[in-house]
């Protein structure tokens, strides 16, 4: 589908509540699914990826009932079934939180499954789950370190794992594998990445050590609990840098989980000079949530962005772009050559797009650097490579093209965000 976009006049205002984070989403499925008795999850998100997980685990013998569109009640005895007496395969879609996680849970299964994926899961790299969880005794086979991913169900041994990625992914399936493994599983990463499922594991009665990067997990049994799910960051800072951007802006964005393991994105605009106002802040099911008012941000300068800052804006590179090309000197980002390895090659392809539209954007091995303050041109079609933040970052440059653009593959949104369009409709 080709969605055109053209240039606003009055810019963005009013105030909008940002849905579901998906991140969170997942791990109240998953978690839910592994406590004994019933739980309620409010404010589930509505996006393709999600209702993987969910699916998935209907799959794995866990009762999972919709009370409302966005409310579920999960109903488990704390063990997971195995769907046929023969190995079957549980479809994860594009998801790969789904299929990362899921694999830490069902290695140590009592029964054999099979993860797959479609063409762009099944070309992302999985061996960064697979090592770490032969180490603890399972038993995986992949083809050339991609999906579809055999796992035999095995017992587990706690192992201690430095990592060389700063991964939540990687992180979560180890952590998950450890619940069901004998002795202490100690995961220690480079920097630290999103800490949603320490979190939730501590919320539903999980004693784990956390110290810096390092977090130290055993056997446990988990209490089924309410969860009340918080709205993502990821999708609100779309709507961020579209009112820091586009004149006369002035928005407030309501129930943003604000993490610090995920919100580098507000760092970076504050540090960019981009007025941002955090309100109300209080706590939901162990997570930090706030509002936040955005102002149209006339002074933006460009900055650097690299190291520890990686992880906690990882998902939002594509839309600090766009960012970056309306701020005074250079952006440069780097050490985000993970960025490469997520549902497109993130990197290449903000470069090759945002060039057709006049941004003065050059990529490098880890990252991209932009010379900013562009009046752009728009007049173009751009490619999103079936990879949604791509598509929304797209549609945010639109916003302030001299000429109307297109965006080739739009509906790809639904995977996280399908609420998007509908939103900022309501907003111009
Ligand atoms: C996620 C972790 C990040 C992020 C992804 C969601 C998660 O991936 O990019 O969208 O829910 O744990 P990595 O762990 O691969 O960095």
């Amino acid at each position: 589908m080709i969605k055109q976009v053209s240039k606003i006049q009055n810019g963005l205002k009013g105030e909008i509540e940002i849905p579901a984070d998906k991140s969170i989403s997942h791990r109240a499925i998953m978690l839910s699914s592994l406590a004994k008795g019933k739980s309620i999850i409010r404010n589930f998100s509505q996006g393709a990826d999600c209702k993987s997980t969910l699916e998935l685990f209907k799959l794995l013998g866990v009762e999972i009932n919709y009370l409302d569109d966005k409310t579920l009640e999960v109903l488990s005895n704390g063990e997971l079934t195995s769907n046929s007496n023969n190995i079957y395969a549980y479809p994860c879609g594009n998801s790969g939180t789904t299929m990362r996680l899921v694999s830490g849970i069902l290695a140590g299964q009592k029964f054999n499954s099979i993860l797959t994926g479609d063409e762009s899961l099944s070309r992302r790299p999985m061996r960064r789950i697979i090592e770490p969880l032969t180490l603890m005794g399972a038993k995986i086979e992949a083809i050339n370190g991609h999906a579809p991913l055999t796992i035999t169900g095995k017992p587990l041994q706690g192992i201690t794992y430095q990592s060389q990625l700063s991964s939540a992914q990687v992180k979560s399936c180890i952590l998950l594998a450890g619940l069901n493994a004998d002795g202490k599983t100690i995961y220690i990463e480079p920097s630290k990445s999103r800490d949603h499922t320490e979190k939730m594991l501590q919320y539903l009665g999980v004693e784990i050590n956390i110290d810096g990067n390092m977090v130290e997990i055993m056997k446990s049994e988990l209490e089924a609990k309410d969860i009340d799910i918080v709205g993502d960051i990821s999708s609100a800072a779309f709507f961020i840098v579209a009112a820091l951007i586009t004149p006369k802006s002035d928005i407030i964005i309501k129930n943003v989980g604000i993490n610090p393991t995920r919100s580098g994105i507000i760092d970076v605009a504050k540090r960019m000079n981009g007025q941002i106002k955090i309100l109300d802040e209080k706590e939901k099911s162990g997570e930090k949530v706030a509002d936040i008012r955005i102002k149209y941000s006339e002074n933006l300068i460009g900055t650097i962005i690299e190291g520890d800052d990686i992880p906690r804006l990882i998902d939002e590179l594509p839309v600090i772009a766009v960012l970056a090309s309306q701020a005074d000197g250079t952006t440069l980002v780097r050490n985000a050559e993970d960025l490469r390895n997520k549902e497109a090659d993130r990197i290449s392809c903000i470069v090759s797009e945002l060039k057709k539209i006049g941004i003065d954007i050059t990529e490098t091995r880890d990252g991209f650097v932009i010379n900013g303050k562009t009046k752009i041109n728009g007049d173009a079609e751009l490619e999103c490579y079936h990879d949604h933040r791509l598509a929304m970052s797209f549609y945010v440059a639109g916003l302030i093209c001299e000429k109307e653009i297109a965006i080739n593959g739009f509906e790809w949104t639904k995977i996280s965000f399908p609420e998007f369009e509908s939103l900022m409709n309501n907003l111009t």
